[in-house]
């Protein structure tokens, strides 16, 4: 089975970054896996820019990039020779005009097509290209352009990156990428919310104790370790994708699933965070760690400082977090959220967990009687598990236990899980908002985040360190254990 597709309008994607990490490994093979699967019609080219000289190369570097990112199986050499037959390149320079006339006249070519302009660069040339793309006359009604995380390092960056971008292409034109939007167990996410009766009415404080968000990796730092050491954590992951989750958890449902219906009601949620603005409450509400050499995978690991090659950081590779949303829904039910670099395996879940029973009828042989648990699995292995109370099988009286009814989404659907890049940049195409942060709403994360920041940018404590391959630091743990909880334990 094959899942369905939806064919969209004749469409150039210019890939500003053409030659970096995000267009090799994830807009390349998602053009590539949404032509094979039919969906881009005969009218569909991607050109690649940036400042090199590389006109007959970057084809052969577009096919390298297929090749090393898209299972075997699934690329055949006419599938790969027709896809690159849409793939071309320019040469032009975000910060100068050089090669900009070249760009203009190529995309004269396509006066009826929409014209993506995908910004995979460092954010610091966003303003420049999007200046230039106004001055080139590049930004006329059909052009779109997607920029991409990191969207400033604090709130006062972020203001001058949107209104840089602002000033050229309207908010309707404007797509700002957070590709955990675009998995589909995200999206399912909605659909277990809005499409089922079940869950809703219980979907409150009065039901709900806490929730939890764990995004974990195993992976250090990588080849990342200068943009890593400037970001952290609570940047690179919270800021962003964390919070965004967390919208998608506690918002209210949307009078219909459209881009500014969605997007007002997690604007709401955002502004309803409790402020974590003094010395006191990030000491009570927030851990920081920094992994130190350990063990991964089986086999041994350097620590962060190694990884960035420095003697000294305060960059937090981990963060763990509790956090409050002051609204009539949600008010006393803590969320804690936790993420980190080098932990015991890749696994992010939300785990929603139920109030207890109000009065067990059973006796005490029967054991005890554990809260309802909603488990969410975003990856690997997309799916959703409701923990219910069961009875052990056998005669001899009733004993009791948590048993997962389990949906796994390979089982159920037994279709590709598509990569969130191949439904978000054909989104753009469609003119779908939806699954895009709106400029307000990055804003509001980033004065939830921004006042954590400037505590922790003048404690003196530094991160606390936690050995690679275990669950950050035992301050994560106290974090929950505080208020009777416990981290549900995940296993990939
Ligand atoms: C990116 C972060 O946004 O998300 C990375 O910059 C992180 O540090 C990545 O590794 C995780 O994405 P995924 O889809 O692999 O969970």
């Amino acid at each position: 089975m094959t899942s369905r597709t939806i064919p969209v309008s004749p469409f150039v994607l210019v890939v500003f970054g053409a030659t970096g990490d995000l267009a090799r490994r994830k807009l390349l093979p998602a053009m590539f896996h949404r032509d094979i699967a039919g969906q881009l019609p005969e009218a569909a080219n991607i050109i690649g820019v940036s400042r090199g000289a590389l006109e007959h190369d970057f084809t052969a570097q577009a096919r390298q990039a297929i090749l090393d990112h898209v299972p075997k199986a699934e690329v055949t050499e006419p599938a790969l020779d027709s896809f690159l037959k849409r793939v071309s390149y320019v040469q032009a320079e975000a910060d100068s005009d050089k090669g900009w006339a070249q760009l203009a006249e190529r995309l004269a070519a396509y006066p009826d097509r929409i014209h993506v302009f995908y910004l995979a660069t460092a954010p610091t040339l966003f303003g420049a290209i999007c200046e230039r793309l106004g001055r080139f006359g590049l930004a006329g009604e059909n052009a779109r352009v997607v920029v991409e995380k990191p969207i400033g390092k604090d709130l006062a960056s972020a203001r001058a990156v949107n209104e840089a971008v602002g000033k050229v292409f309207p908010e309707e034109r404007v797509y700002r990428i957070d590709h955990y939007l675009g998995k589909e167990a995200v999206q399912n996410l909605l659909a277990l919310r809005f499409a089922n009766a079940l869950f809703e009415p219980l979907w409150n404080a009065a039901h709900i104790d806490h929730v939890q968000i764990t995004v974990a990796e195993s992976l250090g730092v990588e080849g990342r370790a200068d943009y890593y050491d400037n970001a952290g954590a609570l940047r690179d992951m919270v800021q962003n994708h964390i919070l965004q989750l967390l919208c998608l958890v506690a918002m209210e449902p949307p009078a219909k699933l459209d881009a500014d219906a969605v997007r007002d009601e997690k604007l709401k949620v955002l502004r309803s965070l409790t402020p974590l603005n003094t010395d006191a409450l990030c000491a009570l509400n927030t851990v920081r760690g920094q992994y130190r050499a350990g063990a991964s995978a089986g086999g041994a690991v350097s620590g962060y400082l190694e990884d960035l090659g420095a003697d000294e950081s305060s960059t937090e590779t981990f963060v763990a977090l509790k956090a409050e949303i002051g609204n009539w829904r949600w008010a006393g039910v803590p969320f804690y959220l936790r993420t980190g670099k080098r932990l015991p395996t890749r696994v992010s879940e939300i785990v929603i967990t139920f109030r207890p029973i109000p009065h067990s009828v059973f006796d005490r042989a029967a054991g005890t009687i554990e809260p309802n648990r909603l488990v969410i699995r975003l990856q690997p292995d997309e799916g959703v598990r409701l923990f219910v109370m069961s009875k052990d099988p056998g005669p001899g009286g009733m004993r009791l236990r948590l048993v997962p009814l389990d949906m796994s989404f390979a089982a159920a659907f037994r279709v590709r899980n598509p990569d969130a890049y191949e439904r978000l940049v054909l989104d753009v195409v469609r003119g779908n908002q939806t699954l895009f942060m709106r400029r307000d709403e990055v804003e509001a994360a980033w004065n939830w985040i921004d006042p954590i920041l400037q505590v922790w940018a003048t404690t003196s404590e530094p991160p606390k360190s936690y050995t690679a391959g275990t669950w950050g630091p035992s301050a994560a743990i106290a974090l929950i254990e505080r208020d009777g909880r416990t981290w549900v334990e995940t296993v990939a």
